[in-house]
């Protein structure tokens, strides 16, 4: 299970938790800075062997998250009842899930030369969980995992930079799907609220 994860945050939750410990675990973070360029160009090229392993990567990051963080498996539906963790390495429907996850960050990883449009992404995978029920304090919890899973695939090529950058990476995106879920989760309480309850509409503009 163990996987040393090197810099600042030996930690398996990326979520800054040196930074308002209890804003990021409402889900309500800071906005995370996005990964430079030299940290753009490092992951780019560390996909392009990845990509060659991600049903494998896949599968391996999600029995991990379930092994550190088992509140995550009662979020899913067809996981929550499997005692039996190394029965999941086989199991096709966590192959699926796994690689669906994984070309998320394929295309998020397409799109950090096009930062608005890797935005509009993750915020509405913010949203769309808000559907799933999972917790946005649960979403830091993933880049650690993804870093132990694909650090064997990438061998000697790791290096204490590449990890930082995919650490960057991870933090950037869950903050925006934390804001994605957040907008998701005040646009449904409204929707709730009679209309008298409704807080007026501002008229600052007039
Ligand atoms: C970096 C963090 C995460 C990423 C990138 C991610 C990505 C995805 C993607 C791409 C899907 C496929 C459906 C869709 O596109 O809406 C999905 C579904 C889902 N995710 Fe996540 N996810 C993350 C974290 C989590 C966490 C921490 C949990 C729970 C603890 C979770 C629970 C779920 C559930 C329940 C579904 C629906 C499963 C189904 O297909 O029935 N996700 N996620």
């Amino acid at each position: 299970m163990g996987c040393a994860i090197s810099g600042l945050a030996a930690k398996t939750d990326l979520g800054e938790r040196n930074k308002g410990e209890d804003a990021a675990a409402d889900g309500a973070d800071a906005a995370a800075l996005h990964p430079s360029e030299e940290q753009i160009l490092m992951i780019k090229e560390s996909w392009k062997v990845i990509r060659d392993d991600i049903a494998k990567a896949g599968i391996i990051m999600f029995v991990r998250l379930f092994e550190t963080h088992p509140e995550c498996k009662d979020v899913f539906f067809l996981f929550r009842h499997v005692e039996d963790l190394e029965k999941l390495r086989t199991s096709r429907e966590l192959r699926a899930h796994g690689l669906r996850v994984m070309s998320f960050i394929e295309k998020s990883v397409a799109r950090l030369d096009q930062l608005e449009r890797l935005e509009a992404l993750a915020r509405e995978l913010g949203k769309s969980h808000y559907h799933y029920n999972a917790p946005p304090k649960y979403f830091s919890y993933v880049g650690a995992e993804f870093i132990c899973a694909v650090q064997p695939i990438l061998k000697e090529r790791w290096t204490a930079e590449l990890e930082e950058a995919w650490k960057t990476m991870f933090q950037y995106v869950t903050s925006l799907m934390k804001q994605g879920y957040q907008e998701e989760s005040s646009r449904q309480r409204h929707l709730t609220l009679s209309p008298k309850d409704r807080p007026e509409k501002s008229n600052t503009a007039l």
